[in-house]
């Protein structure tokens, strides 16, 4: 499939912002863009490349490295939590990443800046259920800096907009959702064998390309997600946004090369059986098989900590 470079512009939150009950008003928007304040940049490490960011960016983020993708798929993640673990209240109207990040600002313009760089988003179907409406795009969680974000890409030499990929065994989504129809991003769908027949009882969108991994059930190996993204000829810089699940299966084939991460200063709690999630669900590493990281950033704004952090991975499955 052509990798057409169309152009996005919605919005989202950390997802959120759509399935609040009152969506911002763009008078709270504007005002949120007279506060942007930049990150204070209190660690940093000089490895891979450092991209030439808009002025603008520099002054908001400060320095951004990252290894060249030239010659195999670079994966990194980036979410929010709170002190204590959480990354989803999964409470009807607030399960999204903003009531995590307490709606701030600086998590969305760290979410844009990394998918301004990205050639691939990919999320999991609980996570387009949690914001149906949602692009994921730089603009469509950070609209204030669209012309920053697009002038990064350009300048990256990247298409407009990032190959928006679902993950769904099942196959249960509704194809009707702005992701597919929108025209403003190319989407794959990444599914089993059953998924695929089961979308296609249903009418599907031209800018939809949908990709069935063959002998699997249930869940999807990660690998075969990157396989199947390789295929698209999108490119190597890989974010991974979630949710928890589909996270998960990548840490399990240790498949992420790096984790970024929005420490939000909220202790939300949990109480037996009601749901709300961490940063990966569906496996269990400690203590036999835990994942240690290196730190390798972080960055204050305000009460928030901006953390990044290596992985030792796998190599990705092949070379594109
Ligand atoms: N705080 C943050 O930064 C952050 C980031 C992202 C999401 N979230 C939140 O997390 C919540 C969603 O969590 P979640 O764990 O359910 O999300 P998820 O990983 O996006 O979705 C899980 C579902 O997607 C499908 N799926 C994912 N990976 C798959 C694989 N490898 N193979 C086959 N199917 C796969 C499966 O459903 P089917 O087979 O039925 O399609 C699975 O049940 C939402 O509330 C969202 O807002 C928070």
């Amino acid at each position: 499939m052509d990798p057409t470079c169309r152009r996005g512009s919605d919005f989202g939150g950390r997802s959120a912002e759509f399935t609040m009950s009152a969506p911002p008003a763009l008078g709270d928007i504007m005002r949120d863009q007279v506060a942007l304040p930049p990150l204070e940049t209190l660690f940093e490490t000089k490895h891979g490349r450092a991209l030439k960011l808009t002025p603008n960016l520099t002054r908001l983020y400060g320095n951004l490295r990252m290894p060249q993708a030239r010659f195999r798929q670079h994966v990194f993640s980036n979410f929010v939590t709170t002190l204590d673990g959480v990354v989803s209240l999964q409470a009807k109207g607030h399960a999204g990443g903003a009531d995590i990040s307490g709606f701030s600002v600086q998590d969305r313009m760290v979410m844009g800046l990394l998918r301004a760089i990205a050639d691939v988003v990919i999320v999991g179907s609980g996570t387009l259920d949690a914001d149906p409406r949602h692009l994921w795009t730089p603009d469509g969680i950070c609209p204030e800096l669209t012309d920053d974000y697009r002038r990064l890409r350009k300048a990256l030499r990247k298409c407009v907009t990032p190959l928006n990929v679902i993950v769904s065994g099942s196959g249960q989504i509704d194809l009707r959702l702005p992701v597919f129809t929108s025209d403003r991003v190319q989407a794959l769908v990444v599914t089993t064998t059953a998924g695929a027949n089961h979308m296609r009882k249903r009418k599907v969108p031209h800018s939809l390309e949908i990709r069935a991994i063959h002998r699997c059930r249930g869940m999807i190996p990660a690998s075969s997600v990157l396989d199947a993204v390789g295929q698209m000829n999108a490119g190597n810089r890989i974010l991974i946004e979630g949710g928890p699940r589909l996270l998960g299966e990548f840490y399990a084939r240790r498949l992420v090369d790096e984790q970024f991460l929005t420490l939000a200063p909220q202790i939300a709690g949990r109480d037996d059986g009601d749901g709300r999630l961490s940063l990966v669900m569906g496996q269990t590493f400690a203590p036999r098989s835990a994942r240690w990281g290196t730190l390798t950033d972080v960055r204050r704004g305000s009460n928030h900590l901006f953390l990044r952090y290596a992985f030792p991975s796998m190599p990705a499955p092949k070379n594109y």
